[in-house]
C-alpha cells in the first residue's frame, strides 16, 4: 500500500522539486498539499504549489492554501534566496487548477479525523505554521499522525538565517516548539543533511538530460537557485533541501541518524529558532525525533533524476 502524505510547502524551487518528486513515485499517495507563508507569502505560495502540479501533469490534486504569517511574529520571506515570484528559473504558466474551497489546517484535521489512525505521514517543508496550528485547534489528531517527515533545523551546520537557526524554523519557532512537543513520531531532516545535497554541474545537466518540460524546468529552477548558495557558502552547487524529505520516504537507507532530543529555542533574541540537538546525550530530556546526520549524495540525485524523468 502507498504511503499516504500531505506536504505541507512553501515553495520555493527546492520545495517544486520535493514535489515533483512525490508525484513521480508510486510509492507515494499525495491526499493533498497545504501551502503555508514562508519563502514568499501564502498567495504566492498556493499559485506555486499549483504551478508545480500542473508542469507534472497533476491538476487533480487537492491544494489548500494555509495560514499566510507566523503564530506570534512577523512573517519573515527569502526572496533574496528563491526570487519575487518565489520559483524564480523557469517561465510556468499561470494555473488553471483552482485552490480547494477552505482553509488548510481544516484539511490536515479533517483529513486525519477521517483516515484509520497511523496511516496518514505529514512531510512540511515549510515554516510550521500550518502544523503547528492543526495540533492546537485538534490536540486529538497528533495522536492519529503516522508519523512527521520534515525539513527544517541544523546543528552542526549552525544556521542559515542566522547564526543559530535553519530559515523554517526561524520563521515560526512557536510553531516548530508545538510540533516537536506534540509526541507524533518525528524525523527531522536539518541542514547537516541538506548541505551535503548539493546540485553540482554535473547533476544539474542530468536533470536537463533528462528532456522533458519536467526536467528542463527543474534544472533552470535549480540553476536560479544557486546563484545565491554558491555566492554564500563557496560549494559546489546550491544545497536541495525539501526534496531529501521525500526522498527518506522512498528510500530511507539513503540516510543515516540517531534518535535524540530536540528542543526549540524560543525565547533568545540571539538564537530564536535553534535547534537544540542532544546529539551526544549530554541530557535526561526523553529522544522526540530522528535526527537525521547524513545521505548518500549519489544515491539521493539518481533517486530524484530517475522519477522525474517517469512525470
Ligand atoms: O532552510 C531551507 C528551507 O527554507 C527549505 O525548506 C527552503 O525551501 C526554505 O523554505
Ligand atoms: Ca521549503
Amino acid at each position: 500500500m502507498a504511503e499516504r502524505i500531505i506536504i505541507d510547502t512553501d515553495p520555493g524551487q527546492d520545495d517544486a522539486v520535493a514535489i515533483l518528486l512525490a508525484l513521480g513515485s508510486p510509492e507515494l499517495e499525495v491526499l493533498g498539499i497545504t501551502a503555508v507563508a514562508g519563502n514568499v507569502p501564502l498567495a504566492l505560495t498556493a499559485l506555486n504549489a499549483r504551478k508545480v502540479c500542473e508542469l507534472a501533469g497533476r491538476p487533480d490534486i487537492k491544494v489548500f492554501a494555509g495560514c499566510d504569517r507566523p503564530l506570534r511574529q512577523p512573517l519573515v520571506t527569502a526572496e533574496h534566496v528563491h526570487g519575487k515570484t518565489g520559483l524564480d528559473g523557469p517561465t510556468l504558466p499561470d494555473p488553471q487548477m483552482p485552490l480547494q474551497p477552505g482553509h488548510a489546517v481544516d484539511f490536515i484535521i479533517d483529513t486525519l479525523r477521517a483516515e484509520p489512525p497511523g496511516t496518514v505521514t505529514l512531510c512540511p517543508l515549510g515554516p510550521l505554521t500550518n502544523i503547528a496550528t492543526a495540533f492546537e485547534q485538534a490536540p486529538d489528531i497528533a495522536a492519529r499522525v503516522k508519523q512527521i517527515v520534515l525539513m527544517g533545523g541544523a546543528y552542526f551546520e549552525v544556521g542559515n538565517i542566522t547564526p543559530a537557526a535553519e530559515f523554517n524554523i526561524y520563521v515560526d519557532p512557536e510553531a516548530a516548539e508545538i510540533v516537536f512537543r506534540a509526541g507524533a513520531p518525528l524525523v527531522v531532516i536539518p541542514l547537516d543533511v541538506t548541505h551535503k545535497a548539493l546540485v553540482t554541474k554535473p547533476r544539474n545537466d542530468a536533470f536537463r538530460a533528462i528532456g522533458t518540460p519536467v526536467g528542463t524546468a527543474v534544472a533552470e529552477m535549480t540553476d536560479f537557485f544557486e546563484r545565491f548558495d554558491r555566492e554564500k557558502y563557496g560549494s559546489d552547487g546550491a544545497p536541495l533541501h525539501d526534496p531529501c524529505v521525500t526522498a527518506w520516504l522512498l528510500k530511507p537507507a539513503l540516510f543515516t541518524g540517531r534518535r535524540i532530543n530536540v528542543e526549540i529555542e524560543v525565547h533568545s533574541p540571539l538564537t530564536r529558532g535553534m535547534t537544540v540537538a542532544d546529539w551526544w546525550g549530554v541530557t535526561d530530556r526523553a529522544p522526540n525525533a530522528l535526527f537525521i546526520g547524513d545521505l548518500d549524495a549519489d544515491g539521493l540525485f539518481a533517486l530524484i533524476t530517475e522519477r522525474l524523468a517517469r512525470l
